[in-house]
């Protein structure tokens, strides 16, 4: 096991109707709030009604930003930083999924910052200080309510690029699953997909004597897959959606992957899919990982061994290990198929005329220095291309 330090501090608030007492709960942390949101799903549902009936009620005075799109874009941020500047808000309030939790917390930063806040995901440079940022989770996915993560589309560059800091981690995060109820089951796959994801970028490892973690991953996945047909099938199942609206954020909060080498090999791959092609990100990742697998296994066979037998239930016996793992990767492929993922790059529109820009651009190797990815096995950009080119 590696050293580790492990501080997650985001306020977990879980449970029916703790949505409706928003304002009590912020009351005492701020005074001006912006209340952040997407394209609309939360006034269909009357949910936008609930929050800002509660903020009333609560004598906390709001501001309000909407139109997030998925994978969200700089420019909104931006008009968002100016907002929160010249009303003085002093925490912003995301109503919504990854995507709005994610331009919160651009938002969040660039207020403190004087300069141009896509500095920080291109530089990657520390920051000071940053606007508490409190979420009513709408969708269990990105896990972005208990990281201190933001990813963000640079549209005039075509790029999508993460940023990272504890300063970024949540104030408080409301979960309530019958939230999830109205989600289409297009986003319910998508998030699924990368709860998982999550997962396998830091269970699929290295690292040695972390029975602990390797066995909190096995069961944080299984859950999950046994839980999302569940939810497929009846949108209305409070108690599938609390465990899989748990496990997005303990796949995402740091626990799992503590002590080990991560990976996030699949993660840098995907990104250049949803900045080129604006593909979901669950999407993209249910294309991907499971080339990624039978491009690396070969570099740890024990690990996929272990993968297929205690995650996808491949009986094991009398049998060569290639067989064991090229099961438990067809298992993979059919239970995202089942979830109605789609498996291939084709299915997602995208043919092979980028694919080597996409690939130089993942590893930076465009960029003047090549930074290979993955933790498992180093992908360099001709790695990463043939991970494409399986994957179409
Ligand atoms: O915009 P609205 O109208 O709200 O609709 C959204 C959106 O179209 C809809 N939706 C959300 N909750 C709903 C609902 N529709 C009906 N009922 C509800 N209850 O779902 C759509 C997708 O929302 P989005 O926020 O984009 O989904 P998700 O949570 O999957 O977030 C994806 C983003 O998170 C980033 C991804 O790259 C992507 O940009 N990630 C962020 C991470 C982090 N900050 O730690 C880590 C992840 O790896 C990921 O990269
Ligand atoms: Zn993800």
């Amino acid at each position: 096991m590696q050293n580790f330090e492990f501080y997650s501090p985001a306020r977990l608030i879980f449970g029916k109707g703790t949505e409706n007492t928003i304002g009590q709960t912020l009351k005492p942390h701020a005074k001006k709030v912006l209340l952040h949101y997407g394209g609309g799903s939360i006034k269909k549902s009357g949910l936008y009604d609930r929050v800002v009936a509660s903020l009333n009620e609560a004598g906390v005075e709001f501001v309000e930003l909407g139109g997030v799109k998925p994978n969200p874009r700089l420019a909104l941020a931006q008009e968002g930083i100016e907002l929160c500047k010249r009303e003085n808000v002093d925490l912003i309030l995301a109503v919504g999924g990854g995507s709005v939790i994610d331009s919160a917390k651009c938002i969040a930063m660039g207020v403190y910052y004087d300069g141009n806040v896509w500095d920080m995901y291109e530089t990657g440079k520390a920051i000071e200080k940053a606007l508490p940022v409190a979420i009513i989770l709408t969708i269990p996915a990105a896990g972005s309510e208990a990281s201190g993560d933001t990813v963000i589309t640079n549209e005039e560059k075509a790029l999508k690029y993460g940023y990272g800091s504890a300063k970024l981690r949540p104030l408080i995060s409301v979960m309530n699953p019958e939230l999830f109820y109205t989600l289409p089951k297009n986003q319910v796959a998508n998030g699924v997909t990368d709860m998982m994801s999550h997962v396998f970028e830091r269970y699929f490892t290295n690292t040695t004597h972390v029975e602990l973690t390797d066995g909190l991953c096995e069961t944080v996945l299984r859950t999950i897959m046994h839980n999302a047909p569940k939810v497929l099938k009846n949108a209305e199942d409070y108690n599938a959606w609390s465990e899989i609206g748990f496990a997005g954020t303990v796949a995402h909060n740091g626990l799992v992957g503590c002590g080990r080498e991560q990976d996030w090999g699949c993660h840098n791959m995907e990104h250049e899919l949803s900045a080129i092609y604006d593909v979901a990100h669950g999407a993209g990742l249910a294309v991907l990982t499971p080339a990624w697998m039978e491009y690396v296994w070969k570099d740890n066979v024990g690990m996929f061994v272990q993968f297929a037998t205690k995650v996808m239930g491949v009986d094991g016996s009398y049998r060569q290990p290639e067989d064991i793992i090229m099961e438990g990767i067809d298992k993979l492929r059919a239970f995202f198929r089942s979830i109605g993922q789609p498996t291939t790059l084709s299915e997602l529109g995208i043919g092979e005329d980028r694919l080597e820009e996409m690939a130089r651009k993942a590893t930076h190797e465009c960029f003047g220095q090549e930074h290979p990815i993955g933790g498992l096995k180093k992908l360099y950009w001709q790695d990463v291309l043939a991970i494409y080119q399986l994957a179409r």
